[in-house]
């Protein structure tokens, strides 16, 4: 394996009264990534067709699964599954003085906005390399019971605002932040495969960035899913050419969570992206399109977008609202080219200045 790994630790902040680290932050490249996925979740899926082995009533499956949920019978899968995430859910959160959020970031090599990211976090850090990255990415982060929050990031991400207020944002709200919508599109429902059903329908399907944020009791909800994980990882991704396009990381968790907490999710993501030219890639901001103005609007701006592939002009806009209170929609944005980083480290203290 020839990944690279790196797992920063913020030291206790100076300029506070707290004693007590607020975050831990983890970079880890792609292909750990991938390696934590395939490794946290097993695949046990089976397939529902009048030949699959999964149970001996296999056809009445196959008919069942052409029913909406409310009408078929669950699979027993499915009912095990309610069970997990309703226990889950029910365990309170334990917000204390000493909670951190946990920032994953998810590189190729090195963290271009290193820098920037210093400022935001304002300590120097503090590096320890680490074996098993594929394990440790949310493992890890999990391990610690004072982590209450994950972030997963990209190296072309920059923070909006400044730490204080990033973290009294996330930890304070009382949904996860994952980006959830419909996208009756051929890059969105077209996407969904035979394979997925029963427990998945063509209805249940959603689209979203995977850059999440993540309330520890999703996190653990995340890990204990192996039948809608399954659904994706098996017949998505890499090595299956033909199938290549249905992109478990962009549907995965947002129809997994809009099945089993739909109320527990803002269906938005906290990171600003901007896919307006409807490239095969949004567009990465270069330091001389990076201005004050800039800054300002998207760190203030109080509306999501979410971009379907229907037509030229389908993009779905809806007010961000923050525990029932209008706020601000992003606390990160991508995608930056490198070369912006001395721009936004002059301009950070005046754009995270008070928004709000
Ligand atoms: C791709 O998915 C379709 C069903 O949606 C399936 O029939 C086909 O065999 C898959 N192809 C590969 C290469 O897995
Ligand atoms: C998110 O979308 C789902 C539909 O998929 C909806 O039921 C839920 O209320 C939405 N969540 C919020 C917080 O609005
Ligand atoms: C979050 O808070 C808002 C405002 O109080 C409320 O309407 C909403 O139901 C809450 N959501 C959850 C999942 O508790
Ligand atoms: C940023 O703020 C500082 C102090 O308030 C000010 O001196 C400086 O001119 C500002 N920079 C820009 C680009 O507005």
């Amino acid at each position: 394996m020839s990944y690279k790994e790196q797992k920063y630790l913020q030291r206790p902040r100076h300029h506070t009264s707290l004693k007590k680290p607020l975050c831990v932050v983890l970079t880890v490249s792609v292909i750990s990534m991938l390696l934590v996925c395939t490794h946290l979740f097993p695949r046990h899926g089976k397939s529902s067709s009048c030949h699959g082995l999964s149970s001996s009533r296999g056809c009445e499956n196959a008919i069942s699964a052409l029913l909406p949920a409310h009408i078929r019978k669950l699979t027993i899968k499915e009912i095990a599954a309610r069970a997990v995430v309703r226990d889950i859910l029910r365990t309170p959160s334990l917000v204390t003085q000493n909670s951190k959020i946990a920032f994953l970031f998810l590189t190729h090599a090195t963290l271009p906005f290193e820098e920037l990211w210093d400022e935001f976090f304002k300590v120097t850090w503090g590096r320890t390399s680490m074996v098993d990255a594929e394990k440790r990415l949310l493992v890890n982060a999990l391990e610690d019971p004072e982590n209450q929050h994950f972030v997963l990031l990209s190296e072309s991400c920059i923070p909006l605002h400044t730490f204080d207020y990033t973290y009294r944002y996330l930890l304070y709200s009382n949904v996860s932040f994952i980006e959830s919508f419909v996208d009756p599109g051929p890059h969105g429902t077209g996407r969904h495969m035979e394979h997925m059903l029963p427990e998945i329908t063509k209805e249940d399907f959603r689209k979203g960035a995977q850059w999440f944020t993540m309330k520890r009791q999703h996190a653990v909800i995340v890990m204990a899913d192996s039948l809608y994980h399954s659904k994706f990882s098996k017949y998505c991704g890499p090595g299956l050419e033909a199938n290549k396009s249905c992109t478990a990381d962009e549907h995965y968790l947002p129809t997994f969570f809009s099945k089993v907490d739909p109320m527990g999710i803002s269906n938005w993501s906290v990171t600003y992206v901007d896919w307006s030219k409807r490239r095969r890639h949004p567009k990465t901001y270069r330091a001389h399109e990076i201005s004050l103005e800039f800054m300002n609007s998207v760190s203030s701006e109080e509306m999501s977008v979410h971009v379907t592939s229907l037509g030229e002009h389908e993009e779905l806009h809806r007010p961000c609202t923050w525990n029932g209170i209008k706020r601000p929609c992003y606390l990160f944005a991508r995608k930056f080219h490198p070369d912006a980083l001395d721009t936004l480290v002059n301009l950070f203290p005046n754009y995270t200045s008070p928004v709000v």
